[in-house]
């Protein structure tokens, strides 16, 4: 579960030529000697020195491929100003394939070089950048989930980065799904097209009744943003009269595939309607510091079996890296956590037992990805696909140290550098 992570050491990783993890062999058990003779023979092994450790591929379930050029900046402006003059400007440019190109291979090569095996992106509204990326990820073999981005309300969108019409947005979400289908023939790791109405705001009720169906003609995952801010959360009660999730599930947009990003906001009937459709909740807890002012209740989500996994949010967060998302998320719910001496200062914050340990953030990047991707990776486990990452740790132990503490100091100080090789299904990116 979410509170404990298991470690073996002596053991022989087998994964098979599908790129899945056939079988874990002790150093104890009857057959690891002609094992490990055998794959020296082919060349096939690949042994780990002493300080190396071998971790699962992170799952990142919320980032915005055409915002890596913006990532770090703007972070001061409120949401709505930073989408009017920050991002909608910069996501316009997408529809250049040569621009799109140059960008997104750099950010798929940067996200695996980070440890990221999975990652669930936003892409543009324009599909020419949208196969850009798709492309990328096909090429460095990396997992992807790709949406094309539906933003059709000419209310909230300005008119040089908008769908024309409702109908022209699902015709386009329609095309990008057949040209995906196209791209993946022979493809090792297919990437997945998803249903993808940027946040009630952005979209008409046409458009999301239209990508509700569609979903489920396809059988596809579904993105959106939920409850990320005050402003979104207004809106959704001045013009429907409803919270956004009731809104969106109402035209068929919360589904066991569907992942909203943010629900730093979500009250308690949100939640319960989270955890009867089996939605999963992308915590993105650099961006929610800047973006949503607000602390996502993780411990107690997690605690109540909601999926959550990690998103960047790039560029609503300022980092490539899950990594540094994992540290956040541990530092942000200690300042939900209400005092020491709750009798001094009671309800000072006012939650009680909200903070979360690198365990359980460690496991909202692996498995709570993986649950809400409905994905059989984040774990190193029989039958599992071999998305994993070698690292070693960042400073000397000075003496012994037992794996629990290796552990935590690898979720607190590992860098792009002290990751030394990245695997997807069962191949070195890194
Ligand atoms: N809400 C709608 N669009 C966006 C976006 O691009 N980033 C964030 N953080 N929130 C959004
Ligand atoms: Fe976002």
């Amino acid at each position: 579960d979410e509170n404990q992570v298991g470690h073996q050491a002596n053991s022989l990783v087998c994964i098979n030529d599908e790129g899945t993890i056939a079988r874990i062999v002790l150093a104890g058990d009857d057959d690891y000697q002609v094992i490990v003779n055998d794959a020296k023979q082919q060349g096939t092994l690949v042994s780990l020195s002493d300080d190396q450790v071998l971790l699962p591929g992170f799952i990142d379930l919320h980032v915005h491929a055409p915002q890596w050029p913006n990532s770090g900046l703007a972070l001061d402006r409120p949401l709505y100003e930073w989408l009017e003059e920050y991002t909608f400007p910069l996501e316009a440019k997408f529809k250049e394939a040569k621009y799109a190109h140059l960008v997104y291979d750099n950010l798929v090569e940067t996200l695996l070089a980070n440890g990221t095996t999975t990652a669930l992106y936003f892409g543009s509204v324009d599909n020419t950048g949208n196969l850009e990326l798709v492309k990328s990820c096909l090429a460095h073999q990396k997992r992807g989930f790709v949406g094309k981005v539906v933003m059709d309300n000419p209310e909230q969108t300005p008119a040089y980065y908008r769908d024309e019409s409702a109908t022209a947005a699902l015709n386009e979400t329609e095309n990008f799904i057949h040209e995906v289908a196209t791209l993946n023939e022979n493809q090792t790791i297919p990437v997945t097209p998803v249903i993808t109405p940027r946040f009630l705001p952005s979209c008409t009720d046409d458009v999301l009744a239209g990508l509700g169906k569609l979903a489920a003609k396809y059988d596809l995952p579904i993105q959106s943003h939920c409850s990320e801010s005050d402003w979104e959360n207004g809106y959704a009660l001045t013009t429907h009269g409803k919270r956004d999730a009731t809104v969106l599930d109402e035209f068929g947009l919360l589904t066991d595939k569907s992942v909203m990003a943010h629900g730093t906001l979500l009250n308690g009937e949100d939640i319960q309607r989270f955890k009867d459709r089996g939605v999963g909740i992308a915590h993105c807890p650099i961006s929610n510091v800047y973006f949503g002012n607000a602390v996502l209740p993780a411990k107690k989500l997690l605690s109540e079996n909601v999926k959550v996994g990690m998103g960047t949010d790039i560029s609503g967060g300022y980092d490539p890296s899950v990594y540094q998302n994992i540290r956040q998320a541990i530092m942000s719910s200690r300042l939900l956590n209400d005092g020491v001496d709750s009798e001094i200062t009671p309800d000072l914050r006012g939650k009680h037992d909200a903070a979360i340990t690198a365990k359980n953030a460690f496991y909202m990047a692996t498995v709570g990805g993986a649950k809400s991707l409905n994905l059989a990776t984040g774990q190193i486990k029989e039958g599992y696909i071999a998305d994993l990452q070698i690292v070693h740790a960042k400073y000397p132990t000075f003496g012994q140290q037992v794996p629990e503490d290796t552990f935590e100091k690898l979720m607190y100080q590992t860098t792009v550098s002290e990751i030394d090789h990245v695997m997807t299904q069962g191949v070195f990116v890194k």
